[in-house]
């Protein structure tokens, strides 16, 4: 299956410090990765370069083939395709669900706004959240907040999703419901990457593990090959102690 996202070589710094060193991979349609590794390791710089929230200092990014840091590339047009989910949810507090899901789509793709709206109460039902497009954001649970900003990406109708600990800001009670919109876009076939601490999630949802310590990718496999080859004790510790253990 032709890769959807091919990442070499990728170096990133700031000043002097290498966050991302020497990062090689590439993601196939459909796959759904979890990013795993300690606090500070590049996870979140990881996929900021991906959609170009940061620059990378060196190597190449291809997205469907295409070079991301050509000079012609179109960022815009690229952050489309990868809808990106964040821990702090990034919602406009005093705009309805539902306005928050149609803004970009009439202001980005020009969609008029009977499709927006149609759009994205589908995308809301989705998550569950039919019931609250009239709601301000402020009025909404955090679990709820996360789900209509999963909701709002998806209205862009991305090739992927990017997830940077989605699950991390919120009580322990709302964990299940965020992730379990996740598991469902998984079971639809939605190609996502998503940095995580939640280790049952990473182990039973992802296809795939990637660890990153200190810059460097220390281990690529499948959630079996990581069981198997990896000491529970050093696995454990890649995962923060503050998130709840199912
Ligand atoms: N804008 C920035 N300027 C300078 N240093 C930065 C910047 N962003 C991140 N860093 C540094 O890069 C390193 C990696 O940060 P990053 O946020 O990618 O780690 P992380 O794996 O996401 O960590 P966490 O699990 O705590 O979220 C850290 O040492 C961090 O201090
Ligand atoms: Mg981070």
């Amino acid at each position: 299956m032709p890769s959807i996202i091919d990442v070499r070589h990728l170096e990133k710094k700031f000043g002097d410090l290498v966050v991302l060193d020497d990062i090689n991979f590439s993601v196939s349609q459909g796959e759904v990765i979890a990013i795993i590794g300690s606090s500070g390791g590049g996870k979140s710089t990881l996929l900021r370069c991906l959609n170009l929230l940061e620059s990378p200092t060196s190597g190449e990014i291809f997205f469907e083939g295409k070079n991301i840091l050509a000079s012609q590339s179109n960022v815009n047009r690229l952050r489309e395709k990868m809808g990106m989910v964040f821990q702090q949810f990034n919602l406009f507090e005093n705009y309805n669900v539902l306005d928050n899901c149609i803004l970009a789509q009439k202001l980005v793709l020009k969609r008029s706004r009977s499709l927006s709206q149609e759009i994205a109460l589908k995308n809301l039902d989705k998550v569950g959240l039919h019931d609250r497009a009239k709601f301000k954001v402020f009025q909404l649970s955090g679990g709820q907040k996360q789900r209509a900003a999963i909701a709002r990406a998806l209205c862009m109708e991305p090739e992927v999703m990017l997830f940077d600990e989605p699950t991390s800001a919120l009580d322990p009670e709302m964990v299940d419901e965020v992730l379990g919109v996740i598991q469902k876009l998984a079971s639809e076939g939605m190609t996502m990457l998503i940095v995580t601490h939640e280790m049952n999630f990473a182990l039973n949802v992802a296809t795939r593990l990637l660890m990153l310590d200190q810059g460097k990718i220390v281990f690529d496999g499948t959630p079996k090959q990581a069981i198997e080859t990896i000491d529970n004790q050093r696995l454990q510790s890649f995962i923060n102690p503050k998130i709840k253990k199912k």
